[in-house]
């Protein structure tokens, strides 16, 4: 089996983990938490939404957390729009890019964003030709890609018909986002491998929830297909504002120590995204999702029989 030699880890607990979080997150925590994930070496990090902050009032104070950012010249932060006016204020707050969303079914889009699909694409559209000359790239989302809460299964046509739609207007990135953990091994790969066919040109990233437990099998079957991109969060924060009983995100520290397990390389220092996501968890008050949090990484368990047997 032929694994990529390194794997490209793009945090996105700021904003899919934060945006579900009942208790107002403070701003300078916000801010230490976005600091703290690119310290420990991950080179990009979805640090907001600038979304209406009556449907997401967590992530009102978007603005504020780009402006107190710490920023490292190699780390790119992004924000998540879902129209023209939050990629205007994303560009006036200085993002380096957007990830524009657009949800597989009718309904659960309506519901996101109160548009039809088409008309959500026809807002990309515009946001794309805005954007042409400006400082800030634009990157696609294609939501729910494997099922919805609300009309059941996705089929793969749906998901390339609209990676088309979104490829013909310009653009060059798409993540797929199983958004409420319906995906498992076989359609991850058979949907990865088929957009990789057809859409040779484009850079494919996956977007995994928990929500049954396959997040990490998801990510060793798209491995074997070739996807080297995929995006998690500290702790395995995340959910949905739609569909609160979605589960989070595969966790950073989970994901990179699958990584390193298997001799992929990722650049993320795992201990110092674990001490991260250790404070968050003291924060909420709750046991977080991840693995590696809650029973260390096989290195650490090591070291620690060391010590003892003296
Ligand atoms: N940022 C801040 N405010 C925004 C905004 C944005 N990107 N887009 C719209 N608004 C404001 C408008 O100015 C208006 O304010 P007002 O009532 O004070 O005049 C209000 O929101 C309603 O605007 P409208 O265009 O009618 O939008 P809507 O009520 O149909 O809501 C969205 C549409 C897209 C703004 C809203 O559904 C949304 O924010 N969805 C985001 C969902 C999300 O974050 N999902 C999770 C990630 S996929
Ligand atoms: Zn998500």
């Amino acid at each position: 089996m032929t694994y990529p030699a390194h794997v490209t880890i793009v945090e996105v607990g700021p904003r899919d983990g934060f945006q579900v979080e009942p208790v107002f997150i403070p701003t300078e925590f916000k801010i230490e938490v976005v600091n703290a994930v690119a310290r420990a070496g991950v080179a990009k990090i979805e640090t907001s939404s600038f979304v209406s902050p009556r449907f997401v009032p967590q992530l009102a104070d978007a603005a504020e957390v780009f402006a107190g950012l710490d920023r490292r010249p190699n780390t790119r932060y992004t924000a998540l729009v879902p129209n023209l006016k939050g990629a205007e204020r994303a560009l006036e707050a200085g993002a380096d890019g957007v990830r524009l969303v657009v949800t597989s079914t009718e309904t659960y889009n309506r519901k996101n964003v109160g548009m039809s699909v088409d008309e959500s694409l026809a807002v990309c559209r515009r946001i794309l030709e805005w954007v042409e000359g400006e400082p800030m790239a634009v990157e696609a989302v294609i939501a729910l890609a494997f099922g919805c809460p609300f009309e059941g299964p996705v089929g793969e046509d749906r998901v390339a018909e609209l990676a088309h739609r979104f490829v013909d207007m310009g653009v060059r990135e798409l993540s797929i986002a199983d958004s409420v953990g319906l995906g498992n091994p076989n359609r991850v790969a058979a949907t990865m491998t088929r957009l990789r066919t057809e859409l040779p040109e484009i850079a494919f990233s996956l977007h995994l929830h928990d929500t049954r437990g396959l997040g990490l099998a998801n990510v060793v079957a798209a491995l074997q297909v070739g996807i080297d991109t995929f995006d998690a969060s500290i702790g395995g924060l995340g959910g949905c504002p739609v569909f609160p009983n979605g589960a989070g995100n595969i966790a950073t520290e989970d994901l990179a120590n699958l990584c390193e397990e298997m001799g992929i390389s990722t650049g993320i220092d795992i201990e110092a995204v674990q001490a991260i996501s250790g404070k968050m968890q003291a924060f909420l008050q709750r046991q977080l999702p991840s693995r590696v949090l809650l029973a260390g990484t096989p290195g650490q368990l090591y070291a620690k029989i060391r010590k003892e047997s003296g």
